[in-house]
């Protein structure tokens, strides 16, 4: 069985490709010529031919035509979670992905799945403290969560002509990612930092339940065109999360309150300087008002019923894994 995957040199993506690799499938990633391939480099050694490379770019259609044929699955990760503005984000988020469709539709005669990664992001949090479902209306909050619904759109446009299958993970965390791990290497620091005033809910996902789900997503056909959000089952407090990293990496930290308007001080000022170095900012105020939110929350119950989505990291396993990772590769 032949997969393809865009997003295969990302966090989410890499752990995908080895999952696919365990499976016994054959792996075709596309990569940009600037593409860092060091999450993939000890999966393309002789001793596991499983991995191929295809450069492209997911706006270049005609070049994907020939990645896809005598595919059977396609995993689409590729997507910008980062960038300068809402065009930006459109142009790979909801552009790439139609490209990748229409490629898809060009290439291929019985493709086996199409399986579109959304986020949480593109529905948006709750209102009220009621973990997001598969059938809210979607409002999100932020450009890129607009992108991503846009992706989505676009996406079950092709349903009628394709096997699509869409999951909206929440927050990833796990090995590779350097999100989180900003939280991982401020605690390990001695400062657990309280954002606002609010206690905030957070659902999650460790990023090899996350990989594992939508490989049976993939597998079951059940899930053509359905949608699911997959994550570790429980919902969080961001004070309870913290605690069980400074558990995991034994520091004894001080809580530090982070007020939102210095945190909008902040995203003002690294807009301004990102415009003058061209640089895309971790921190704007689109992110501050994501973190403003009190419930990112929601609910995997469908794929656990109609998939059979077991996972296999509750929170405390989770961040000791990743805590042990971080350690491990030197991030801490
Ligand atoms: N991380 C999370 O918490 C989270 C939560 C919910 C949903 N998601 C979704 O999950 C997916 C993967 O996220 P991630 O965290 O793994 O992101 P990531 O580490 O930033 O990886 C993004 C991937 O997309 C590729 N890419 C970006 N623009 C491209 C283009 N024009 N053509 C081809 N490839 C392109 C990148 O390739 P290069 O190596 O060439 O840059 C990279 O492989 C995204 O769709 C994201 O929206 C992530």
């Amino acid at each position: 069985m032949k997969a393809y995957v865009t997003g295969g040199t990302g966090f989410i993506g890499s752990h995908l490709v080895k999952q696919l690799v365990d499976q016994g499938y054959q792996v075709t990633c596309l990569i940009r010529k600037t593409s860092n391939l060091c999450w993939l480099a000890h999966l393309l050694t002789a001793k596991s031919p499983q991995v191929e490379l295809a450069t492209g770019d997911l706006q270049d259609s005609d070049t994907l035509v020939d990645h896809l044929r005598d595919v059977d699955l396609v995993f689409h990760l590729a997507g910008l979670t980062k960038a300068p503005d809402a065009a930006t984000y459109d142009r790979v988020n909801a552009g790439g992905t139609q490209a990748l469709l229409e490629a898809c539709l060009a290439a291929q005669t019985g493709l086996d799945r199409f399986v579109h990664c959304s986020s949480l992001a593109a529905v948006g949090p709750s209102r009220d403290a009621t973990p997001q479902s598969e059938s809210v209306m979607p409002q999100p909050l932020t450009d890129y969560g607009r992108s991503k619904l846009k992706g989505e759109m676009v996406a079950r446009e092709y349903a009628d002509r394709l096997p699509i299958t869409i999951i909206r993970p929440p927050a990833v965390y796990g090995p590779r990612d350097a999100d989180i791990f900003l939280f991982f290497q401020m605690i390990n620091r001695g400062v657990m930092p309280i954002l606002g005033e609010m206690e905030k809910l957070l659902s999650l996902v460790h990023v090899k339940d996350l990989v594992a789900g939508i490989y049976i997503a993939a597998a079951s056909e059940r899930a053509i065109g359905e949608t699911y959000f997959l994550t570790d089952g429980e919902i969080h407090t961001w004070t309870g999360i913290e605690r069980v990293i400074a558990d995991a990496l034994e520091k004894y930290s001080f809580r530090v309150k982070v007020p939102f308007c210095l945190l909008d001080f902040i995203a003002i000022f690294a807009e301004a300087a990102a415009k003058v170095t061209r640089q895309t900012p971790t921190l704007n105020r689109q992110k501050v008002q994501d973190l403003r939110q009190r419930f990112w929350i929601c609910d995997s119950t469908k794929a656990q019923k109609e998939l059979g989505y077991r996972p296999a990291y509750p929170l405390q396993k989770g961040i000791r894994d990743t805590a042990e990772w971080y350690r491990a590769n030197g991030w801490l």
